[in-house]
This record gives C-alpha cells, sequence and structure tokens, in this order.
C-alpha cells in the first residue's frame, strides 16, 4: 500500500516500543520457563500519607533495579467513584510532561468527599459505591493495583509486572554492554546477573538517539519511556483507543494466534489510502481510552498520555484480556471507570473528559466538499444545480484553493474575487460555508499571519532553538505553537472579520456564516519523518514535540472553535473540522476518518471507524462520503450516501482530480435514490438533535453499537456493521458490498423490529436472532426498535433551517407489550439561548390496556428540573419559554401507529372524534412475522409544544 511505502514506523522500529515488548519478552518466557517474573516496584507503606479528607494516598515508591531513585504514587477516588493512579519520578534530573490530561480534561475532578483508605501491612485499600461494591486494593510488594465489583476483579495494574518508569540518567559514554543472554539460558541467567540488566536488558537500546530512514532523533533527554500492563481478568472483549483502520472489537496483537503482528499504535499521522484491517497503524487521531466488556460488567480505563504509545492487546483466554501499554514519555496518569454499565461508563468519561458540544442543528444536515471548488462561480453554480435537482444541502466547502498561495485565510482574488457576495450568496438560501485553514504557515513576510507570529515568537521551534521549518502545502512553512498561551488571543483576533482594533490584518472578507475546516493537524509535514514534526522540535514551556505530539491537532481545533465563535456577538455555536483529535476533541470539533479511498472496503471500514470514535466521546464523526481516492461508480456511491446519511457527520468529499460526483450528475435512477435518501436525513433530523443533545448531557454516543444498547447480549460484542442511532430505537445496517439485494440483521432481543419503509415485523429473540431484511438500493436497510416513537419532518425543503416551523409527523412503533415511547429536543440550533432554558423538550408515550392505547405527549424538562442540559441546571426551564413561543403552532400533521392489533372502533382527543385510516396486519402483541398493521391519524390537530392524548378504542 502507498501509505507503507511511504513508511510509518513498525514497532520495531520505535527503540522504546521494542525495549518495552523485550521486557513482555523475557517476562513471559521467564514465567514460561516456571520462574516468578515479580515486578521490581514497590510501595514503601511508610510513607503512605493519606490526604484530601481521606480520598487520596500518596506514597513513595521504589524500583529494585535503582533503589536510589524514587517515585511518587498518588491514587485518588473521585467523587463519581472513577480512580486516578498516578506515578511520577521524585526529584529526578529532568521533568517529565504532565499536563496531557490538563489538555483533555473538561476541569480538575471533584474527589470523594468521604471515604477512608484503610492501610494495612501488605496493601491499602478503600471501598465505596451503592453497597460499598468497588473496592480499590494497592498492593505494596510488588506495586499492584486492583479495582473490584461486587468481589470480582474487573481491572489490574501491573499484575503482569511489566510497569516500568526509565527514570532520568545521565549520558556514560562507555558502557560495559553486557552479554547477550544465550538460548535456553535464561532461568540461569536471572540468577546470575543482576536483576536490573534482566529487567531492562543488556544494552541501551535507543536510549540516546535513534535513528530512522534517513532522519536522526537526538534524544537530549535521553530515556523516559513507560511500560504498564492493564488486564482485565474478566473481559473477553476490549474496544476503543481510536484512530485504527480495523473492527470495533479490538482484533488481538499479542499471544497465540494474534491478528496484528504489530501493537495498536496512538501517534497522530497522515496517511492517505490507509490499509484496511490489516494492522493497528496510527491514524490522524489519538484517544487512549479503552472499554473492557463482558455480560457482566463494563469498565473502561483512559490513560492521560501524549507521547507515541503503542498497546499490545491478548486474549489469554476467551473470557479475559491482557493490555500493554508503552509510551515514549510522560508521567503515568491512569483512570480506571468502574461502570459497571455502558451507560456509566460513558458517564464517567464525559465527567471526565466532557461531553461532545452540542453541534449548529444546519451542520447534522448534508455538506457538500470537492477538493477544490474553484471559484466564487463554481459555488454559485453548485448551489443552482442542487437547487434546480431539489436536493436539500446545507453546506458548501472551500478546500485549500480559495486561498492566494495556501496563505489561508486570504483570499485568490483571481478566482475568488468577491468571496463576501458570494457567501451571502449562500445564506441567502439558508446555508453555510465551510473554509479550510491548516496549520502551517507559509513563510513569507507578505502573509500577515506568518509575520505577526513572528513577530509575537509563538511559532514552533527545532532543536536548536530556531523557528521549525517545514513543506506544506503552501511549501516552505512554520507552525503556530498553540501551546503557547500568547498565541491564543493573537489567533482568535485574526478571525475577526470587522477589522481589529489594532489595526491589524484580520478576516474582514467572511461572515458569520462561515465556519472552519482544520486539516493537516497531526501536523501534517511533507518529507517530515514520518509525515509529521521532528521529536526533538520544541514547544512553549522546553516540552519537546514527543510529549505532545497527540495533543498538537486538538489544540488547533479548540482555538479554532472559540475564534470561530468568538467572531459572533451574541455568540452562536461554532462547528470546526478537525483531522486530527485526542481525548476531549469533542468539545470543539468533528471528526471525519481522513483520506479514505473509494472502495467497498473503505466504506465498511469506515462504519466501525465511527463506531469506534464515538464510544471514545468523538460522537461527531463520518468519512468521506463517495471516497477521497477514486471515481465510484454509481452503485457504490449510492450506498456511500446512505453509509452518510446515518453517519452523525454527513459530508461528500472528493480528491483534486477526480471527477465531479455532485448527487445531481448522478444518472437515473442513482440521482433520484440519492435525493432521497439526503432527503430521507433531513426528515430524521430531529432524531439525530435529540440524539446530540442526549449525547452533550450525558456522553452516551450518538452512534451506538450493539454491546452499549443490549450490553448482556453475547452474540452481539462483536457486531460493528449494525449500531442505534441515539436512543431513538433505529437500527441502522447499511449496505457495504457490491450487487446486493438483501442483508441480514442481528438482533439481540426478545424484541419486534419493524422494517422503516414498510412496517414489516421481525421478531427477535432473547438469545439473538439474525433476520433477513431486503436491501435494494433505494432501502437502506433500517428497522425501528418495537418500543420506540419517532419524530420526523416530512417535508422536503432545500435546506434544514428552512424546515424551522414545518410541523412533525410521529411514528409509534409498539413493543411486543403494546408500548412505546420516544423524545425531541428542540431549540433555536444556533445560539446559546437553551442554556437559559429557551428549548423545547418532548417525551411521547403509547400505552395499551386490553381495551385502549392512548398516545401521549408531555414536557420532559418540567419533569426533569433537577437535571442539567448543556451544563445548565434546568431550574431555569419554564414551559412558555422564547423558544417554545416561537415554535407555538408548529403541528404534529400525523401519527402512525405500528402494530396494533385491529382496528380501533374510535380515535379521539379528548371530545374530539378523530379520522384515521386503518391497514390490516399482524399485532406487535405475539410472535407471528410479516407486514405490521398501520393506523394513521392525519391531522390530529395537536401542537407539537403542548400536553395531549390521542386515545384509541380498540
Ligand atoms: C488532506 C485532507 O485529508 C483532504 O480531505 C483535503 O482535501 C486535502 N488535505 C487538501 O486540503
Amino acid at each position: 500500500m502507498a501509505a507503507v511505502e511511504r513508511g510509518y514506523k513498525r514497532w520495531y522500529e520505535s527503540a522504546f516500543c521494542r525495549r518495552g515488548r523485550v521486557l513482555a519478552d523475557r517476562a513471559a518466557k521467564h514465567v514460561a520457563l516456571g520462574g516468578k517474573w515479580q515486578s521490581p516496584y514497590s510501595l514503601d507503606a511508610t510513607t503512605i500519607v493519606l490526604e484530601d479528607g481521606g480520598s487520596r494516598l500518596t506514597g513513595r515508591v521504589r524500583s529494585s533495579l535503582y533503589p536510589e531513585i524514587k517515585f511518587a504514587l498518588d491514587v485518588r477516588v473521585h467523587e463519581d467513584g472513577v480512580v486516578r493512579v498516578r506515578m511520577d519520578e521524585q526529584d529526578g534530573l529532568r521533568k517529565r510532561y504532565d499536563e496531557a490530561a490538563s489538555w483533555a480534561l473538561l476541569k480538575e475532578p471533584v474527589l470523594s468527599p468521604s471515604l477512608r483508605w484503610c492501610v494495612g501491612k501488605q496493601e491499602a485499600k478503600v471501598v465505596y459505591g451503592e453497597g460499598e461494591q468497588v473496592e480499590v486494593i494497592v498492593g505494596f510488594e510488588p506495586l499492584v493495583v486492583r479495582m473490584k465489583m461486587d468481589g470480582e476483579e474487573q481491572v489490574v495494574l501491573n499484575c503482569q509486572g511489566l510497569l516500568h518508569m526509565e527514570h532520568f540518567r545521565e549520558k556514560v559514554e562507555s558502557k560495559d554492554g553486557g552479554i547477550p543472554i544465550a538460548e535456553g539460558q535464561e532461568t540461569q541467567r536471572f540468577i546470575q546477573f543482576p536483576q536490573n540488566s534482566w529487567f531492562e536488558g543488556d544494552t541501551e537500546d535507543g536510549f540516546w538517539e535513534e535513528t530512522w530512514g534517513s532522519w536522526t532523533d537526538t534524544k537530549p533527554k535521553g530515556p523516559e519511556s513507560l511500560s504498564l500492563d492493564i488486564n482485565f481478568p474478566r473481559h473477553g472483549h476490549v474496544y476503543g483507543i481510536p484512530q485504527h483502520a480495523t473492527h470495533l472489537d479490538l482484533p488481538t496483537t499479542r499471544g497465540e494466534g494474534a491478528v496484528f503482528s504489530d501493537p495498536y499504535r496512538l501517534y497522530n499521522n497522515d496517511v492517505y489510502k490507509y490499509p484496511v484491517s490489516a494492522s493497528g497503524l496510527s491514524l490522524y487521531g489519538s484517544i487512549p481510552l479503552i472499554h473492557a466488556h463482558s455480560a457482566d460488567s463494563t469498565v473502561a480505563v483512559f490513560v492521560a498520555v501524549a507521547s507515541e504509545t503503542w498497546i499490545d492487546v491478548a486474549h489469554p483466554t476467551k473470557d479475559s484480556t491482557e493490555t500493554h501499554w508503552m509510551s515514549e514519555s510522560g508521567i503515568l496518569d491512569v483512570f480506571l471507570l468502574p461502570g459497571p454499565t455502558p451507560d456509566q461508563v460513558f458517564g464517567q468519561y464525559a465527567r471526565l473528559t466532557g461531553p461532545v458540544q452540542l453541534p449548529p442543528h444546519w451542520s447534522l444536515a448534508y455538506h457538500q466538499c470537492r477538493w477544490n471548488y474553484v471559484s466564487s462561480d463554481d459555488i454559485r453554480s453548485v448551489q443552482k444545480r442542487f437547487d434546480e435537482e431539489d436536493i436539500p444541502v446545507d453546506v458548501f466547502w472551500l478546500d485549500i484553493g480559495y486561498s492566494e498561495d495556501y496563505k489561508y485565510m486570504t483570499w485568490n482574488k483571481d478566482r475568488f474575487p468577491d468571496p463576501t457576495d458570494m457567501i451571502k450568496d449562500v445564506e441567502a438560501r439558508a446555508r453555510k460555508m465551510v473554509i479550510i485553514v491548516d496549520p502551517h504557515l507559509k513563510r513569507t513576510q507578505d502573509y500577515p499571519v506568518y509575520k505577526e507570529a513572528q513577530e509575537l515568537d509563538v511559532l514552533v521551534k527545532d532543536k536548536y532553538e530556531d523557528e521549525f521549518e517545514g513543506s506544506c502545502w503552501s511549501g516552505n512553512s512554520a507552525w503556530i505553537d498553540f501551546f503557547n498561551p500568547n498565541s491564543w488571543e493573537w489567533y482568535k483576533s485574526l478571525y475577526k472579520f470587522n477589522g481589529r482594533e489594532d489595526d491589524k490584518w484580520s478576516w474582514v472578507e467572511s461572515t458569520d456564516a462561515v465556519h472552519i475546516w482544520n486539516d493537516m493537524n497531526e501536523p501534517a509535514i511533507f518529507y517530515g519523518p514520518e509525515s509529521t514534526m521532528e521529536k526533538d522540535s520544541v514547544h512553549h514551556g522546553g516540552w519537546e514535540h514527543r510529549d505532545v505530539h497527540n495533543i498538537y491537532g486538538m489544540l488547533f481545533a479548540k482555538t479554532t472553535s472559540q475564534a470561530v465563535k468568538e467572531r459572533t456577538a451574541p455568540h452562536k455555536r461554532p462547528f470546526v473540522l478537525t483531522r486530527s483529535f485526542y481525548a476531549g476533541a469533542q468539545r470543539f470539533a468533528a471528526m471525519w476518518t481522513g483520506d479514505n479511498l473509494g472502495t467497498w472496503e473503505h466504506m465498511a471500514v469506515g462504519v466501525s471507524m465511527v463506531l469506534s470514535n464515538n464510544i471514545a466521546g468523538m460522537n461527531f464523526a463520518g468519512s468521506d462520503v463517495g471516497g477521497f481516492f477514486g471515481n465510484p461508480e454509481p452503485e457504490m456511491l449510492t450506498r456511500w450516501y446512505f453509509v452518510g446519511a446515518f453517519s452523525p457527520f454527513f459530508r461528500a468529499h472528493a480528491k483534486l482530480g477526480t471527477e465531479r460526483r455532485e448527487p445531481y450528475l448522478a444518472a437515473e435512477p442513482y440521482k433520484s435514490i440519492i435525493r432521497d435518501i439526503i432527503r430521507l436525513r433531513y426528515s430524521l433530523l430531529p432524531v439525530w438533535y435529540t440524539a446530540f443533545r442526549e449525547s452533550s448531557v450525558t456522553g452516551l454516543p450518538v452512534a451506538r453499537p450493539q454491546y452499549v444498547v443490549l450490553p448482556k447480549n453475547e452474540p452481539g460484542f462483536s457486531i460493528d456493521d449494525q449500531y442505534y442511532i441515539g436512543a431513538s430505537g433505529l437500527l441502522v445496517k447499511p449496505i457495504t458490498e457490491a450487487g446486493v439485494a438483501k442483508t441480514t440483521i442481528y438482533i439481540g432481543e426478545d424484541q419486534v423490529y419493524y422494517d422503516f419503509y414498510d412496517g414489516h415485523a421481525f421478531r427477535g429473540s432473547a438469545e439473538g436472532k439474525t433476520v433477513t431484511v431486503p436491501a435494494p438500493l433505494e432501502r437502506g436497510p433500517l428497522l425501528i426498535r418495537g418500543g420506540s416513537i419517532l419524530p420526523s419532518r416530512e417535508r422536503p425543503r432545500s435546506s434544514s433551517p428552512l424546515m424551522k416551523h414545518d410541523p412533525f409527523t410521529l411514528k409509534v412503533a409498539l413493543s411486543q407489550s403494546g408500548c412505546a415511547s420516544g423524545e425531541l429536543y428542540l431549540d433555536d440550533g444556533e445560539s446559546y439561548d437553551h442554556r437559559e432554558g429557551d428549548f423545547v423538550w418532548r417525551g411521547f408515550f403509547a400505552k395499551s390496556t386490553e381495551k385502549t392505547v392512548s398516545i401521549s405527549s408531555e414536557d420532559l424538562a418540567l419533569k426533569n428540573l433537577d437535571r442539567a442540559v448543556d451544563g445548565v441546571k434546568l431550574a431555569t426551564y419554564n414551559g412558555g419559554n422564547a423558544f417554545a413561543n416561537i415554535l407555538n403552532g408548529v403541528q404534529v400533521e400525523r401519527i402512525i401507529v405500528i402494530g396494533l392489533k385491529n382496528k380501533p372502533s374510535k380515535a379521539a382527543l379528548g371530545n374530539t372524534d378523530l379520522e384515521f385510516t386503518f391497514e390490516d396486519g399482524i399485532s406487535a402483541v405475539g410472535r407471528r412475522e410479516g407486514l405490521a398493521s398501520k393506523l394513521t391519524i392525519e391531522n390530529p390537530c395537536v401542537l407539537i409544544t403542548s400536553d395531549w392524548e390521542v386515545v384509541l378504542d380498540l
């Protein structure tokens, strides 16, 4: 593959990974030979201090390898039960980077106020939680941390004894290289030679310098890598640590039958044409969060580290998992999330790193992108063609070609002579634009952004402390150092379209309809080592790039998102798309899966990658519809539109030089089918927005894999080609193969599911059952889970803001017990007024008795006044708020009930009889499959914002 040809490191080409893996090998071999591998690290019980009222235990750790080196251990229990374990070298020769968590975390976590560690001779222990079910035990010799739930071990740190924090040391020029271990002499060797040689290896492998290809990484600080085993003795499935182009249920990298030979790597890289399901090759973003799951519980571990990290995954048995984390630098800062359900894990992670920001409503609609739309008139004619063909679209994108010589925020005036007018033409159709801004600055004094950055001294430095120079689209370039606080206000001021008070340059030819796309922010550097920045480059505070690499892209997106927000008054919600990300980036930006290929396998892996990002907090995720590279044939393009329409982020994009493929160019029947797919997305925007609102409050993913929704149903744990949309009950399985007319969908519960299009009822079973559903091009497989009520808006419009006052359809899909419920959240979609209580949050309920079915609407906010919405207590809410008043008069124009057992004799709203039609079919109750009955009430005369009840007499 091209990506591999261009060169990314294999595990054995990263010295610290080599050292870490070799350590694991020695340990395993030693145990296999009957030895006992014991970690050299122990906690000195005499140094233990209980702080913060007892919720925090600190103490001194020593390693028998280097008794003179001191390490400080700090174990804290947060208010919500999350445990944080930190270890750092104390009074060392140099300092380790300890700021990864501060970038990732939303705020400093609150410690539990009322815990008491109990310190014994061999261990310290703390017990908490409802019914005291959680137990955290710190074993002293060796140092081991265990988290138990109801007496069962859930997560164990260092039980394999692979913990190793390489201490800072002076470089000693000549060193006895030691005697290599001869094959078969391990046990003997262990007895005869000092333990540190056995533990660390005989030679200093890449301690002070490392060469890879033509690159030499000088390592002025010497070795400081970290190795830690994190084991899940009761969990046979692990998910997360995005981003990798592979399955959600992570394939193994170690042990018998390991699927991949390299560990998963977290090192943000620009990897175009990345290979699919071939390895744990690191891609553009990194989130060091892993979920471990079984039918009994879900737990997670978040490792706050920003340097290059490799993670081995093995299943010693089918019901247990061993992971081994190896990072190049930084302190040990590990968060144990006790769960024990997936929903609780999501809540715990969201309290740490923040939930996804509630995106502007329009950003959930369809985005049309291409590298490049070449001129203002190009944009105008694309817009015209969409309108002529009645295809909805909300956003047109400009790639790098808009700028003058890749000096972002400046216009190429030959092609874009009238940028503000062009944007206004787009705005006039209630649409937006997204324009690309990359982090590299063309090094020329006639580029004000570069000049000012240089004057302010906010550019990344090279190892000689000179300005770092590299190459990117703009040729010889410099990079803004977003770790430098002095860059922040300055960078934001560039976005002011009304000019700046100090009369300096700003992006005046822009309006607040323009939002931003941050690309190449890994950072991508042409001809750099692994297409990125040299690790010995220097950032603010003297930190090397190696220490902060995985966070760089997120800080760019963070500053951009603040800039876009702050250019509006009163503030509107910003939209930023970022290619690179780290834990916490969900607070600032959406992401996409980068430069995929227009192939079926890339389409398929995009689905599992979106799921994997979703469970790690990056809910607003999607892949380039159509594939970035290549010219997809019409069938593939059509299927990809369905994939996109059911991804949280829905954008078509194509590389420079590919054939134009805007949907209006497709021949029939593809054009009409694609139009219908996009319209389907628009009709379901209420579902998407409601799902995002829920995520923005609870941290639950928008795209929910099987194990999240049905955590006890084992056969679903590895499924990653079908998923649910929020809590709506929609279950989708995009087709990602050619020539398919039907497919199978797995139903992991004893429930009725209905075909979205015709209401055909399928039955699942408690053990799980696979059903066959039709999947012609015009009917991407989509089921509604019995028990759901879906709000939709069925009137096609050219862009989503035009739907604001459109009436709703409620589709009630009865469950096997004849009930259903659903939610609808609405606000103005762009301001922050919802934080002041300006929103509508409705609950819909269907209840059955022997003789009646009632369908009602209630104000959910009033019922949940003690809860918070997007950071603000609902207490400020009142049902007659300004936004609700704007919606006054918006009707429910249709209620559809699927699965009634018979035709009602009457439908009534209070004393008023309602007309309805009824198509006979099978009932939700029972076990029959086939077309379900369908009742339709047109114009029930009820408002979306009011409480009402419609009663059907059976
Ligand atoms: C790389 C991005 O991944 C791609 O989407 C974009 O079109 C090109 N850079 C050009 O900006």
